[in-house]
């Protein structure tokens, strides 16, 4: 009895070390495509949601200690301006730099990628922490937790924008930059465009 449990152990770990193995080959041959516009894995999305919605579950019940009202919309439309529509796009103007990211960040103002149905709780756990292995940065360090809320109730009530709010939007002269064309929407959707476009995101970058 204990020679055949021996050797159901041995083959446990002779077959746990092939599959690590067999792993470490298939990731060392090229097996997980490591290119922005390669088609995702297997389950790359399945599992990426399960993380990520695990991640924020305790966020779903964190209310906006901010009131909803129109001078906080307008703030964050301001701040989504600057900070969020290089990727993100702004209402009728998606970003070009977002169809170049894997994955592709969702078009906030659009219908079919809007987070309105998203606790603001949610928003403001993803603005705040960002998500690893995409795009997404973290905001913690960059902006103010009142900051941070004002977003998070814009994306809220994203399908609901008042003409202040869409004029915060497309206010070419809020946010800083005045020349920028909001979102890449124009010929160049390189880097360089996306920080013009995104004041905000300069200030995350170090200064030379
Ligand atoms: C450099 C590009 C980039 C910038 C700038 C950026 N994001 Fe994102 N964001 C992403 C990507 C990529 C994702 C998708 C992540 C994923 O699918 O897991 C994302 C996801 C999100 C989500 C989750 C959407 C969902 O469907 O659950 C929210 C909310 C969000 N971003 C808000 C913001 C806000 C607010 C800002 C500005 C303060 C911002 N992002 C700036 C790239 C960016």
């Amino acid at each position: 009895m204990t020679s055949r449990f021996g050797w159901f152990v041995l083959g446990c770990v002779v077959m746990a070390a092939a599959i690590a193995a067999g792993a470490w080959l298939f990731v060392a041959n090229g097996g997980v495509a490591m290119e922005t516009n390669a088609a995702p894995l297997p389950f790359e999305k399945t599992f990426a949601k399960m993380a990520i919605r695990a991640a924020v579950a305790d966020s779903r019940k964190l209310p906006d200690p901010l009131p909803y009202n129109e001078q906080n919309m307008v703030a964050g439309a301001t701040l989504f301006r600057s900070h969020c529509a290089g990727c993100h796009g702004l209402p009728g103007k998606p970003s070009r730099m977002g169809k170049a990211e894997f994955p592709n960040p969702p078009q906030l103002f659009t219908p079919s990628e809007m987070v309105t149905d998203d606790p603001e709780g949610v928003t403001f756990w993803k603005v705040t922490n960002g998500i690893r292995l995409s795009g997404m940065p973290s905001f913690g360090d960059v902006l103010t937790a009142d900051q941070r809320w004002q977003l998070a109730m814009l994306l809220r009530h994203a399908d609901k924008l008042t003409p202040a709010v869409s004029a915060a939007l497309a206010n070419e002269n809020s946010g800083g930059s005045s020349s920028a064309s909001a979102n890449g929407s124009g010929k160049c959707s390189c880097m360089d465009s996306m920080m013009k476009n995104s004041p905000g995101m300069k200030s995350m970058m170090p200064s030379h």
